[in-house]
């Protein structure tokens, strides 16, 4: 876990990965700020290899948490600067997550009714989004390759495209949440469209060496969701469509939680979506990341001696920025207890810590 890595141009010094983690520190506009900029130093300066941000929005209408930070104007372009200096300066490298909330946006926040491929409703929050009309899938698919387009001029080492947690690309991909009968919807070539027309865009602004990543389910976690057999087939179509890297991840809002999953006890609890990781990366070899309940070192190493090439934490360096530095000392188990009360709309913090 310390042999340092090359993804496909990147160069990483070893195989931990801040996973995207929403830090709840932007302004009320969705601008970045020194808080930010010193959480990222911190953590470069403790040897995590690759920082991910928290999931920037790409529209208004895509905003789906308090103090989240946007990537929707070039306003924003300069803040990032500041992130990426502050990542870069201690030697580590800065991927930019980049998300819209679809029907998981928060109606307070995004200025009207959510929006989702087709309007099924969300029993978890209540939501009722509207479908969405064709000149805002096209709108949609132009605000992300923007994004993505600010990303590269900010200076990101990568952009990875949010597909996961059942955010609206997530949406896009899911039999469960997109059941329309046009070009974006019903088949499952269908289904991927916006993912692959938001990478034929993006390349056409950033060319064709800059590295986009994509977090991806590995499962909905939901009945008529997405199961790994599907998404092993929406892998191999996004390594055709030439990305660099996918993070595993799984679960739905509706789910319940199953993303950030609690009562990590033991060893057998841990890494709950590396199988699936595993089978991604059989099938298609590509560069691949996996996230979620990583709590001990063995297990951690058991990822990379399978062949992982990153293994992925997000709440462990709330509670220790200095977790990697650790390990390397003789640490065996992170210090996390998987609580979840680091979800804090006043900034990120863990309580444990005395
Ligand atoms: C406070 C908090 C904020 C999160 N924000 C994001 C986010 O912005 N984007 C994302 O893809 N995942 C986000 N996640 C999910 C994590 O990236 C990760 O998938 C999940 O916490 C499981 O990993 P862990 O067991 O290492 O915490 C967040 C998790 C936490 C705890």
């Amino acid at each position: 876990m310390f042999t340092p890595i090359k993804i496909g141009s990147l160069e990483m010094k070893n195989r931990f990965v801040r996973s995207a983690t929403h830090e709840y520190m932007a302004d009320e506009n969705g601008f970045v700020n020194k808080r930010i900029a010193t959480l990222y130093s911190q953590l470069a300066e403790n040897h995590v290899a690759c920082i991910i941000t928290g999931y920037a929005y790409v529209q208004p209408n895509g905003k789906s948490s308090e103090r989240q930070a946007g990537i929707f104007d070039d306003r924003f372009i300069s803040g990032y600067k500041k992130l990426v200096a502050a990542a870069h300066s201690k030697g580590s490298k800065i991927v930019l997550q980049v998300a819209h909330g679809g029907r998981q946006s928060k109606p307070e926040l995004c200025g009207g009714d959510p929006v989702c491929p087709s309007a099924v409703p969300d029993p978890k929050t209540g939501i009722q989004p509207r479908e969405m009309l064709e000149p805002e899938i096209i709108e949609v698919i132009d605000s992300f390759s923007e994004a993505v387009r600010r990303g590269k001029e900010a200076g990101f080492d990568a952009v990875e495209l949010h597909a996961a947690h059942g955010y609206l690309l997530s949406q896009f991909l899911s039999p469960h949440t997109n059941r329309r009968s046009d070009r974006w919807g019903g088949s499952e070539e269908n289904r991927f469209r916006v993912l692959e027309e938001i990478l034929c865009r993006s390349r056409d602004k950033v060319g064709s060496d800059y590295p986009i990543w994509v977090k991806l389910n590995s499962e909905d976690c939901l009945e008529i969701g997405l199961k790994v057999e599907d998404v092993v087939k929406v892998a191999h179509r996004l390594k055709e469509a030439g990305i660099a890297a996918i993070e595993v991840s799984g679960g739905m809002m509706e789910a319940g939680m199953k993303t950030a999953r609690t009562r990590i006890t033991n060893e057998e609890r841990e890494a709950y979506f590396l199988p699936a990781a595993l089978k991604i990366k059989e099938a298609t070899s590509l560069p691949v990341f996996v996230v979620g309940g990583f709590r001990s070192a063995s297990t951690i190493q058991k990822a990379i001696n399978q062949e992982i090439e990153m293994v992925s934490l997000s709440r462990p360096f709330i509670r220790e920025p200095d977790l990697v530095k650790k390990i390397q000392g003789g640490k065996s188990r992170v210090d996390c207890i998987s609580c979840n009360a680091c979800f804090n709309p006043e900034g990120i913090r863990c309580k444990h810590i005395t």
